[in-house]
């Protein structure tokens, strides 16, 4: 069911959505490896999709944890809707680019993760640098932004600008394979 709303929701929009299906175990399991969830609490994600990611952090956060989901896509924000059923997640059918307003509206004191599988390559240089800058000034020292990709390394040269420590990766058992940023506010 989850592969069939992302798919269609691909083919309606396809500069949105970016991929033909949700990431895999393997990127999945790539990027939540790289979160202390013990001193963790307050999380947001860019672009869950149907939340293969999601449901890992979900999976991981403790009882009192919250994380908050932007997603343009409206179809894809009922199905996580009907399908993820819990009291830590807000999922907001906006852009990622507004996730402030919602941090501050649902009271997070301070990110300690944001998470982003939006399609950079598909957004504007303006609104590509405001995120990244945003994100890094929202995030407490230690905090980490996790940026996955398709397609290319491209968004580096943007996300150095604004962070001292990255570390780079690439997951070929997906389709197609993922290039994985993760992001140390030092
Ligand atoms: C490549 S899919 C990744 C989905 C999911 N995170 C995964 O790993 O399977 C990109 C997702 O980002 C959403 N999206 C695209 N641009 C966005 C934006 N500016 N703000 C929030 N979500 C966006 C799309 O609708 C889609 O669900």
């Amino acid at each position: 069911m989850s592969k069939l709303t992302f798919l269609s929701a691909f083919i309606r929009n396809p500069k949105e959505v970016a991929a033909v299906s949700s990431s895999s175990k393997y990127v999945v399991n790539k990027i939540i490896k790289n979160v202390d969830f013990r001193n963790a609490k307050y999380m947001v994600e860019f672009g869950p999709g149907v939340g293969a990611v999601t449901q890992a952090i979900l999976d991981n956060i403790s009882p009192d944890a919250k994380l908050i989901c932007l997603e343009t896509n409206s179809k894809l924000c009922s199905f996580l809707n009907k399908n993820i059923k819990d009291s830590r997640l807000a999922v907001i059918n906006d852009t990622a680019e507004n996730f402030d307003l919602y941090t501050k509206k649902l009271n997070m004191p301070h990110i300690d993760c944001i998470f982003s599988g939006i399609p950079f390559s598909m957004i504007n240089q303006k609104s590509k640098k405001a995120i990244i800058k945003k994100t890094k000034n929202s995030l407490r020292k230690g905090g980490k932004f996790i940026v996955y990709q398709q397609y290319n390394w491209h968004l580096g040269k943007y996300l150095s600008e604004c962070f001292d420590k990255i570390l780079k990766s690439i997951e070929i058992r997906n389709i197609p394979p993922t290039f994985i940023y993760i992001c140390e506010k030092t």
